[in-house]
């Protein structure tokens, strides 16, 4: 059998695992084989996955979180390493936006608030950048890890309204870049550090920008479709291949990269 793409028995951190695309990738990965550990801030929407995921038999468990506390991120290394003894990838999915990071159609930059463009870089960003540095540590003793980080499509040109969460997920699709090398140079090839970006999944955070309550599309959803060649939204699972891609073997001499799952709209132009 073919183990390039294996994930069987890797220890797979989820940072916003409680989240629609965290969710649909650990019980992927724990169907794969994979020992998932769910970081989250909703222990009831958590522990939910966890028991999912043991009714199949795969492995998992839940682990309250701030991805902006450093000491609660550390607390969540030690409790893992206690239960598995290692980490071999890390999946940065926490992130959001919230309304006052935006500018509306009918707003201006004068509307924007600075305290919540403030909160939105952080949130992306920094709270990637936390469990970068915390969950490095074991994988730079195993001298082997893969982490993954979260852009978007507002990362390559920033779409309207998102001023703040397009200028955090640029800042991580450039920080991708930067940790790659930088992980690489220092502590050899064993540990790769890529990203992907999703292009547009129907999930909490964007139903009612993209839907109308009835299902139908807003002038928004109906911009992208337009803008879609699939002509149509992603569904979850469809991240699932990229992100087991870039955990195993298969992409062993693949860092520093942004891999688009996008039905085609970063690259359609007229
Ligand atoms: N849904 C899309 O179309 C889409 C497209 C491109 C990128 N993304 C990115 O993918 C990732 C997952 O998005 P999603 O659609 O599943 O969103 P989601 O809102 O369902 O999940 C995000 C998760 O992050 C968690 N979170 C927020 N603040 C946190 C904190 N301080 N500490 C720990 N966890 C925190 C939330 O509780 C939530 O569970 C995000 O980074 C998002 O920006 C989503």
């Amino acid at each position: 059998m073919n183990e390039l793409f294996s994930v069987k028995s890797k220890v797979v951190v989820i940072t916003g695992g409680t989240g629609v695309l965290g969710k649909a990738i650990a019980v992927y990965l724990a169907k794969e084989g994979a020992k998932v550990v769910i970081l989250g801030r909703r222990a009831e929407a958590g522990n939910a996955i966890v028991e999912e995921i043991r009714k199949e038999g795969g492995e998992a468990m839940f682990l309250a979180t701030n991805v902006l506390d450093q000491a609660v991120i550390e607390r969540n290394l030690k409790d893992i390493m206690a239960a598995y003894g290692r980490v071999d990838a890390l999946l940065n999915a926490a992130g959001g936006n919230m309304p006052g990071a935006t500018i509306s159609p009918t707003g201006t930059i004068f509307d924007l608030k600075p305290e919540d463009f403030q909160t939105v870089l952080n949130l992306n960003l920094t709270g990637t950048v936390i469990p970068t540095q915390v969950f490095l540590k074991p994988m730079v003793e195993q001298k082997a890890g893969c982490i993954v980080n979260f852009s978007s499509m507002a990362a390559f040109r920033p779409l309207t309204r998102v001023l703040g969460y397009a200028a955090a997920k640029a800042g991580i699709s450039n920080y991708t870049a930067y940790m790659a090398t930088e992980v690489a140079s220092k502590f050899g090839e064993g540990i790769r550090v890529n990203a992907i970006a999703p292009g547009f999944f129907l999930t909490e955070q964007n139903r009612t920008l993209l839907t109308n309550p009835d299902g139908s599309y807003t002038q928004r959803g109906n911009d992208v479709i337009r803008q879609t060649p699939f002509k149509r939204f992603g569904t979850p699972e469809e991240l699932c291949g990229t992100i087991q891609y870039l955990i195993s073997d298969a992409s062993k001499f693949v860092t520093g990269t942004v891999a688009v799952v996008d039905g085609g709209f970063n690259v359609f132009a007229m």
